[in-house]
């Protein structure tokens, strides 16, 4: 699915991240199950991932990311008219998330709703309002990507409680003025035959949490971690290229590629793939792990903060999750 002009031209106005203090190392992990700080690295190139306090909700992770992004925007929440949290854990299986970040931000004029596409929600999220903005149903979103993945891990498993970790990113969509930058072309896609690859079984209603399966860790996120490498290597390797193609732009053209974080090995082969150096492609994996719809909300962030991309440059954001599922967006800032 894809679309490249719009009514409209929507800009990013401004983009938030949170992530919780308490920082779980590699050493720290080899202490619990039968891993290593030099195997984690060498595979995936986390160092650390953050991990969410007892009380502190995916939502309550979401408000404080969105709260820095309304800041960066100059809009108050009353301003926002429509709130998307992309999320795979939810506070509530109803109402969504975005209803208690409604409320904690006090943003009584925006419809909320939750979108669930894993890794690549925040993307979907971005498409979705870029949308709605550009069709003129509402002038200010805030888009946010959150997760408490710690509550889905099964600690038990090496090959899985290495790689995840909790934050929450935002950013804040308006109608672009003139001269100003704007999302220039979006791509999405799924392919629900592979569902099997990377999920989690239970808690629906197709598997139930009963008192005889409580403690067969259904309820947890389980893989198969190199048949998704090699999906996630081919698929947003072909997200990335038909937003840069749509746009109109060349591989040298791009200041900076954002990727989902989730392996540094899967970034390096897109990076290789799109011709763009490794200079110009951003990586946070090392700090936060993977913290699915989050990841590239946080990497935005981040590299806008830090100023790796200034107002004018060509960015391209790209995802890949469970579904399976993959996104990808050309930006001009
Ligand atoms: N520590 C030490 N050894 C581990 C381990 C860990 N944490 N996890 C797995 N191993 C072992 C396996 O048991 C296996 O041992 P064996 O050869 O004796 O059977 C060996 O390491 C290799 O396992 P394998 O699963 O083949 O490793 P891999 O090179 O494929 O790396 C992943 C595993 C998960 C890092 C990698 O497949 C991956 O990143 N996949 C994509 C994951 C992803 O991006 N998911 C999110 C998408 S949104």
């Amino acid at each position: 699915m894809s679309e490249t002009k719009s009514v409209i031209d929507v800009c990013i106005a401004g983009t938030g991240s949170y992530v919780p203090e308490r920082i779980l190392s590699n050493e720290e992990l080899a202490a619990k199950v039968d891993t290593s700080d030099e195997w984690i690295v060498t595979r995936t190139g986390i160092k650390e991932r953050r991990i969410a306090a007892e009380g502190q909700f995916t939502s309550h992770l979401a408000t404080n990311a969105a709260r820095k992004a309304l800041e960066q925007a100059g809009l108050a929440a009353e301003d926002i008219e429509l709130i998307i949290v992309a999320t795979i854990t939810p506070d509530t299986p109803t109402p969504a998330t975005a209803c208690h970040v409604q409320k904690a931000l006090g943003a009584s004029k925006a419809v909320a709703f939750d979108i669930s596409a894993a890794c690549s929600g925040f993307l979907y999220a971005m498409k979705i309002s870029k949308r709605l903005i550009s069709d003129g149903a509402f002038k200010n979103a805030l888009i946010i990507g959150a997760e408490k993945l710690s509550s889905v891990t099964n600690w038990s498993d090496r090959s899985t409680c290495v790689l995840f970790g909790d934050g929450a990113g935002a950013a804040v969509l308006r109608r672009a003025e003139p001269g100003e930058g704007s999302i220039v072309a979006t791509e999405m896609g799924t392919d629900g035959s592979l569902t099997h690859l990377l999920e989690i079984p239970g808690g629906g209603t197709a598997c139930p949490i009963t008192s005889e399966n409580v403690n067969d860790n259904l309820q947890t996120l389980s893989m198969l971690g190199k048949e998704v490498f090699k999906h996630a290597v081919n698929r947003m390797k072909e997200a990335a290229e038909k937003v840069i193609e749509r746009a109109g732009w060349q591989p040298e053209d791009i200041a900076c590629v954002i990727p989902h974080q989730a392996n540094l090995r899967i970034i390096d082969a897109i990076a290789d793939r799109l011709a763009v150096p490794n200079e110009r492609v951003f990586v946070n994996l090392h700090k936060y792990g993977n913290t699915s719809a989050a990841a590239v909300a946080i990497a935005l962030d981040e590299a806008n903060r830090t100023g790796v991309f200034k107002r004018g440059d060509k960015i391209v954001l790209v995802v890949f999750g469970a579904g399976l599922t993959w996104a990808a967006a050309a930006i001009e800032w």
